[in-house]
């Protein structure tokens, strides 16, 4: 019982929401990968990730499906069961995958479905406007949620490809004043996705809550990278963000050290990896 008031002690206590919030507030970046299995999980951990997603970008590394579309709630219990047995400290997020928050009682059903027989400690849903009411109601119901904005892979057959997103001045103080909203219904994490580095600076500006970026410049609290992409595992064109952190390094744990390292001083993003 208690667990969490145990690990206070710890040298490296698990991470929480107010960790997180916290490294916000000092201006501590915040390293995060994606991990699909328990060995990897570890190994993230080890390099001192702080959170880690169960994206549904597993149905593209993992499954070898060309989108996240097929992915199914039952995939991301089992990927983030077997995640939660790697981790030790990392804070652990797991996907909603398409069409399993179409509803508020739908998305609490899954959600609830994902945190027990998961482990996850947090949902990630790809929401804008037409989430509000669904994030409002996971938080009632003390669901901790990162609501995803900026590219929403989920939406590509309705956007068209996977493309940068609030280039027009319109649409990016659109997004900024859903990302306000989103936290004003309960957000506890923001996550931009391909949008230019203005906006990412925008964004965090914008709210309380911490933004963690890919591709979205230098000038958000935190970065996330799909981990096949940093250990160069993913075969064809990688998204201009990318960096192979295997180019320089020839062990994967290494490799993982060095991209939470170089999120830590900011050397990731460089110019390269943003949209201007
Ligand atoms: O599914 C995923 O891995 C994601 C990241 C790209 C943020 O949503």
């Amino acid at each position: 019982m208690y667990t969490q008031l145990e690990q206070r002690g710890m040298a490296e206590p698990p991470v929480n929401i107010a960790t997180l919030r916290k490294m916000k507030a000092n201006g501590t970046p915040i390293a995060c990968l994606t991990a699909y299995d328990a060995s990897f999980a570890a190994l993230v951990d080890a390099a001192g990730t702080d959170l880690v997603l169960v994206g549904d970008s597993l149905g593209m590394v993992i499954q070898g499906h060309g989108t996240t579309v097929p992915v199914t709630v039952a995939d991301i219990i089992y990927h983030t069961r077997n995640v939660a047995r790697g981790l030790r400290r990392a804070f652990l997020v797991a996907d909603m995958p398409f069409m399993s928050y179409t509803t508020r009682e739908h998305a609490l059903d899954n959600a609830v479905q994902m945190m027990q027989h998961g482990g996850a400690m947090m949902i990630k849903l790809e929401g804008g406007e037409g989430q509000l009411e669904i994030v409002e109601h996971l938080a009632r119901h003390d669901i901790p949620v990162c609501a995803h904005l900026g590219l929403k892979p989920q939406s590509v057959h309705k956007i068209g490809g996977f493309r940068v997103q609030g280039r027009e001045p319109e649409a990016a103080k659109r997004m900024v004043d859903t990302s306000r909203r989103l936290q004003d219904a309960g957000a506890d994490i923001v996550l931009l996705e391909c949008v230019p580095n203005e906006l990412g600076k925008a964004v965090t500006g914008a709210v309380d809550v911490p933004v963690i970026g890919i591709g979205a410049g230098p000038d958000v609290d935190g970065q996330i990278l799909v981990l096949y992409d940093i250990l160069d595992i993913t075969q064809g064109r990688t998204p201009k963000f990318v960096r192979n952190f295997m180019a320089e390094l020839d062990a994967p744990l290494a490799a993982i050290g060095a991209s939470v390292q170089a999120v830590k001083d900011r050397s990731y993003p460089a110019p390269e990896h943003c949209f201007s």
